[in-house]
């Protein structure tokens, strides 16, 4: 069968519902032609977290609305789409079901091929999108980037990944316990800031005057293992601790709170930082950082990464902040790599794909 485009690149329709945001979204290879992020935070609000079964159910509602606004907003037809990306993994998994399914009846009944797309490997890419017109951090070809330290921070996960070229990856390290962005929503509850606590400890962080200075005594994480591997419990303590004879000392938490925030904030930039340069001093033939994950809508998270890699002469690439937590467009752009090395499902293979939810890069 034969089309005639306009469009010079694939049409990738691209699907992620392996949390609480149901989010479709369509590219014209890596330019975001549209993003739909239908944010479910407000019905987890009152657990204190999210709920799987709950998630799942606003998945099924949203996922056709949300799929037929994409096409509309990329003004993009069914029968345009080339190939069709969707999470594998990780996530949880009778949520990741919703998504997959939806793209596996779609790509069978339009006969298109589907890609399988690790989360990680979006959260990894989404600095590499380009906007519409084309417009981008990276407008040549990506290849320019590589080898490429990826710093990963999201609710989940704290990684740093090293990437030779698109497409190929490998784990330098994770975390061992509490991912970063666990860390700012569990200190975020501590201090009673509801759910989800992580954007409102960095707004009080960012409240702090030097008149509020303060020191809490928090410790850096990990400062002294030789590895590239994280932990947030420790500090997590520590806070709890802190927070505790903080207030049963009778000071009121308006006095310290902003100082607190923080020094908080400052002891993870700091965490991420240390191993980050031990990464690059280990691996030499890194180009560039590129950073993605919700944790980075953290201004001083993205200060502190380009700090780094001024100091070691490489290059420094964030996503904007519509593509910093989770979102499809970031689905697409792995996606398209992964189509590019041959890693598609086509036929009647379709039907063997599986959610996993432990998928890891
Ligand atoms: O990447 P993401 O949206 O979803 C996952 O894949 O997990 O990351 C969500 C995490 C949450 O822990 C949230 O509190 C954190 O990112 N987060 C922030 C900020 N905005 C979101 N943490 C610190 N500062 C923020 N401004
Ligand atoms: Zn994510």
């Amino acid at each position: 069968m034969t089309t005639t485009k306009a469009r010079s690149q694939n049409i990738i329709l691209a699907i992620d519902t392996s949390c609480d945001d149901t989010s479709v979204a369509v590219l014209d290879g890596r330019k975001v032609l549209s993003s739909i992020v239908s944010s479910q935070v407000e019905l987890h609000k009152k657990w204190g977290g999210v709920v799987p079964d709950i998630a799942r159910r606003a998945h099924q509602e949203n996922i056709g609305i949300a799929y037929n606004e994409a096409l509309t907003r990329a003004n993009v037809v069914e029968s345009e789409i080339d190939l069709i990306a969707v999470t594998q993994g990780p996530g949880l998994a009778i949520d990741l079901e919703v998504g997959i399914e939806f793209a596996k009846n779609l790509a069978l009944d339009r006969d298109l091929p589907l890609v399988p797309v690790n989360h990680m490997e979006g959260h990894f890419l989404s600095s590499l999108l380009l906007n519409s017109l084309g417009a981008g951090q990276v407008e040549d070809s990506i290849e320019t980037v590589f080898p490429a330290l990826g710093v990963l921070a999201s609710g989940k996960h704290t990684e740093l990944v090293y990437s030779f070229m698109p497409g190929e990856y490998l784990k330098l390290g994770w975390t061992l316990d509490d991912a970063a962005g666990e860390a700012f929503d569990k200190v975020g509850r501590m201090l009673g800031f509801g759910y989800p606590g992580g954007p409102i400890v960095s707004e009080f962080a960012e409240k702090a005057t030097k008149e509020q200075a303060e020191s809490f005594d928090l410790p850096v994480p990990m400062e002294r293992s030789r590895d590239l591997n994280f932990s947030y419990s420790g500090l997590k303590t520590a806070c709890l601790y802190k927070i505790r004879s903080l207030r049963e000392s009778g000071r009121k938490d308006k006095e310290w709170v902003n100082a607190f925030c923080s020094e908080f904030v400052y002891k993870v930039v700091e965490s991420i930082s240390i191993k980050v340069e031990s990464a690059l001093e280990q691996n030499r033939d890194i180009e560039s950082i590129l950073v993605g994950g919700g944790v980075f809508n953290n201004v001083r998270m993205i200060r502190g990464m380009r700090k780094v890699a001024k100091n070691f002469s490489v290059g420094f690439y964030y996503p904007p902040r519509r593509y910093r937590g989770d979102n499809a467009a970031m689905i697409g752009i792995a996606g398209l790599v992964q189509y590019q090395k041959g890693e598609f499902l086509s036929g009647q293979d379709i039907n063997s794909l599986e959610r996993d939810p432990k998928l890891s890069l």
